[in-house]
């Protein structure tokens, strides 16, 4: 039995930021981890394996359609799906790799298993009970499974199953319009499947501002995505190596019944808190499954924390990061703070999508007065030498002190370009400020000062 300062349950983005933030503060810490690499959800079946088959079938994309026309000429090359499979293993293994390295070097013990609190202040990981003064939760999500849906992850699967098909499926049926499914879902159709989307909602993406939702499906339809709104799945019937999907459109009650040779179920996510003995220490949880915590990330049980997806607020690995150098700092007797007003999305398809606090949906519901800056990427020169011009740049700022309140962003690389208005919005940035901040040319980052300009005199490019 080994005695912490903390002990830190699960080596995803959250657990592994927060063990190596407390023993940076000077604290005995370790992590347990019960899958064979660190890194968690993120790491091994999430951001870091998507975006690589992103990013493969995002050059056999451009290769298909935009070498030729820039004179680079031949045959589009084949797909080897074996091998774009192996290359993404590997970038997962030099990332969680890279997490073993940094532990060592920090010299944070790694507890290989799974772990559970049998009373506060200790961990079980298999036979040995370790003791800590503090213990945070840092065990993540897993996939939220429709009622009556079983996952085989071969020919019904989640994004587990999605990142390691045996072959590229001809037809691939995507229940869900979120993250998940569009971000996948785009991987297939790049590929060559036939991708339909099957959505409950109305509008893909929920929560996202409502313009932009409009844009990205035009977008992703012109890719070759097509889409079934307002569909609520009533069954997923597969045998060996086929499935069928039945729903009912919503507006008239309608059934429906689609063939595919895959079906994604990518329907959200939920809090993964089994076999921790939570409910037998008392601690205190949502009824959507999530550890309940106070400012601090302090249960109701003195000497427990937890962060991440198994707390409420959105379920990214930065957001999850945050919490956990938050959690260690204030363990440590810091006074360290998250602004859940500037936490950024990004959805990595192409073109890219990036948001970041309040859309105009939310405005209005608040009552507040705004005005938006909008600029297009066909008003920016780098974005059309490179085939990037769909999408634009939109800011919302309050209509009397000018103060940003939110930014979207559609095109290309929306993910890194809203970090600028983050940072603004960090530092309580009006528009004006954004917009009389030199931006070198030619980058797409003038594309965001432009739309900072469309909320004060105007932008010049359009
Ligand atoms: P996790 O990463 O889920 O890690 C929890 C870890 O705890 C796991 O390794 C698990 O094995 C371990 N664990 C659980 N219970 C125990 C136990 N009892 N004992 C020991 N170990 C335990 N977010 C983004 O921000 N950007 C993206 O691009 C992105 N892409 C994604 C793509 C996909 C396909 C998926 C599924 C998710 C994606 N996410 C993305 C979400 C992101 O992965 C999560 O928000 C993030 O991983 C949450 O981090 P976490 O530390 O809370 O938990
Ligand atoms: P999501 O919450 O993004 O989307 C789920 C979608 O499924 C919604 O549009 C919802 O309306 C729809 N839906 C729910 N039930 C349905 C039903 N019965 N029939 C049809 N549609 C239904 O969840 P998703 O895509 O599974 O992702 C899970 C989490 O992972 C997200 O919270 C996201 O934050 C995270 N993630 C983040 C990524 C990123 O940051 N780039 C990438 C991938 C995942």
């Amino acid at each position: 039995m080994a005695s912490y300062d903390v002990i830190i349950i699960g080596s995803g983005p959250g657990g592994y930021v927060s063990a190596i933030r407390c023993a940076q503060l000077g604290l005995k810490t370790a992590c347990v981890e019960g899958r064979k690499t660190l890194g968690g959800t993120c790491l091994n079946v999430g951001c870091i394996p998507s975006k690589a088959l992103l990013h493969a079938s995002h050059q056999l994309h451009e290769a298909e359609h935009n070498f030729a026309e820039m004179g680079l000429k031949g045959k589009s090359p084949s797909v080897d799906w074996k091998q774009m499979l192996s290359y993404k293993d590997k970038v997962i293994a030099q990332n969680t790799q890279g997490i073993e390295f940094l532990f060592k070097k920090n010299k944070v013990d790694w507890l290989k298993g799974w772990g559970s609190i049998p009373e506060a202040g200790k961990v079980k990981v298999g036979d040995d009970v370790h003791e800590a003064k503090h213990i945070i939760v840092a065990t993540g999500s897993e996939a939220s499974a429709l009622p009556g849906i079983e996952i085989d992850e071969k020919v019904v699967v989640t994004s587990t199953g999605a990142l390691e098909l045996g072959k590229i499926p001809k037809r691939m049926v995507v229940i869900g319009a979120g993250v998940i499914g569009l971000e996948l879902g785009s991987v297939y159709s790049r590929l060559g499947t036939e991708v339909e989307v099957v959505e409950f909602l109305d509008g893909i993406t929920p929560g996202m501002d409502a313009e932009i939702a409009r844009t990205f499906q035009k977008l992703l339809t012109k890719q070759g995505l097509s889409f079934t709104l307002g569909a609520a799945v009533q069954s997923v019937e597969a045998n060996k190596n086929k499935a069928k999907v039945t729903y009912k459109l919503r507006k008239d009650d309608s059934e429906h019944t689609v063939d595919a040779d895959v079906v994604l179920v990518a329907t959200g996510r939920k809090p993964y808190t089994d076999g921790l003995g939570l409910e037998a220490l008392g601690v205190d949880m949502t009824d959507r499954g999530q550890i309940k915590t106070d400012g601090h990330y302090a249960t109701n049980v003195k000497g427990i924390y937890a962060i991440g997806d198994a707390i409420s607020g959105p379920m990214l690995a930065h957001k999850a990061e945050d919490e956990g150098m938050a959690a260690a700092e204030g363990i440590a007797g810091q006074h360290p703070h998250v602004n859940y007003g500037v936490i950024p999305g990004v959805i990595y398809t192409h073109p890219e999508v990036a948001n970041v606090g309040e859309t105009e949906e939310t405005l209005k519901e608040q009552g507040r007065a705004y005005k938006v800056g909008k600029f297009s990427f066909m008003g920016n020169g780098r974005a059309k030498a490179n085939f990037a011009a769909d999408g634009f740049v939109k800011i919302l700022a309050d209509k009397d002190t000018d103060r940003i309140l939110g930014a979207h962003i559609i095109g290309p690389m929306a993910g890194d370009l809203i970090h600028e208005i983050c940072v603004a919005m960090e530092f309580g940035a009006a528009a004006e400020d954004l917009a009389r901040t030199c931006h070198a040319h030619p980058t797409y980052s003038e594309a965001v000062r432009e739309a900072a300009l469309a909320c004060g005199d105007g932008a010049i490019h359009s």
